[in-house]
């Protein structure tokens, strides 16, 4: 049974901007927002998935993304250390819960960045690193021989896609969604190489985040506005469904970014 971590959008809003996406003059409907998150919860539960939730602290407006808690290999939460300092105060409350809940804590190689599984996702026996906005490249190789995995780290040229989870979405071991543009093209050529298929969006449907999905089982659930994705999920025997997340958008984080997995990904073989 599929295991996630999920936070309640209690003080979610648009406080200070730190991606792109945010605007603070643009601030999230609160009541809209909490609407958006339940129903997610409530798709995500009904595949059978067993959700935990973080509680949510004032003051923490991003705590809900809880992608960018820590990156799970195994019983290890390898915690964050977030690039900027408005994030930075999370992660004693992300430390709490997973010491709370059974998990060997771990923390980042010193003096670098890494914003947990926001920026490094498992594909079969490879973790894909994003580096370059929010977590460092050099440290990406300390991580892979402290979990003692294949670490491939890609660069990511874009600001609009400034996690690793905004512009790749690894499906099954040897499946994966992408936008080709986020990376360069020496990153392009290296996940070409070593993800056997690959399913492209384009801009419009990366903007509306089409990688940024929860894959559960033959289950992918992502906002609203990408069809065209979900027309390639289906052929290929996978089960998209849409819902809306504009208001997290605001944030520059939709259904991924807003649970992390505690369990072994689908598309990990870990
Ligand atoms: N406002 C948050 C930030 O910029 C959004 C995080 C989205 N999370 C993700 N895994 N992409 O850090």
């Amino acid at each position: 049974m599929p295991h996630l971590l999920m936070c309640p959008p209690r003080f979610f809003a648009v406080e200070y901007e730190i991606n792109p996406w945010m605007d603070v003059a643009i601030n999230a409907d609160h009541a809209l927002a909490a609407q958006q998150w339940q129903t997610l919860y409530d798709l995500i539960v009904a595949t059978g998935a067993k959700v935990e939730l973080l509680e949510p602290v004032a003051g923490l407006p991003d705590l809900v993304f809880t992608a960018n808690a820590a990156l799970i290999c195994r019983n290890t939460a390898l915690l964050s250390r977030f690039r900027h300092p408005q994030r930075q105060r999370e992660t004693p409350f992300d430390r709490q819960w997973f010491v709370a809940n059974g998990f060997e804590c771990l923390d980042p190689p010193a003096g670098f960045s890494f914003e947990g599984a926001g920026d490094a996702l498992f594909c079969g026996d490879t973790l894909f690193a994003g580096y370059r906005q929010r977590s460092d490249a050099a440290g990406h190789q300390k991580i892979g021989a402290l979990l003692d995995v294949r670490v491939l780290p890609v660069e990511l040229v874009s600001s609009s896609f400034y996690h690793l989870d905004t512009c790749f979405c690894p499906l099954s071991a040897s499946e994966s969604i992408w936008y080709p543009p986020a990376f360069d093209s020496y990153g392009q050529r290296a996940i070409e190489l070593a993800v056997e298929t690959l399913i492209e969006v384009d801009l419009g449907e990366a903007k509306h985040f089409a990688c940024n999905a929860v894959v559960l089982d033959k289950t992918v659930i992502t906002n609203r506005g990408c069809d065209k994705l979900h027309g390639q999920l289906q052929q290929r025997g996978y089960r998209p469904i849409a819902t809306p997340l504009g208001e997290f958008l605001k944030a520059g984080g939709s259904a991924k970014c807003l649970t992390l997995r505690l369990d072994c990904e689908d598309a990990a073989s870990w």
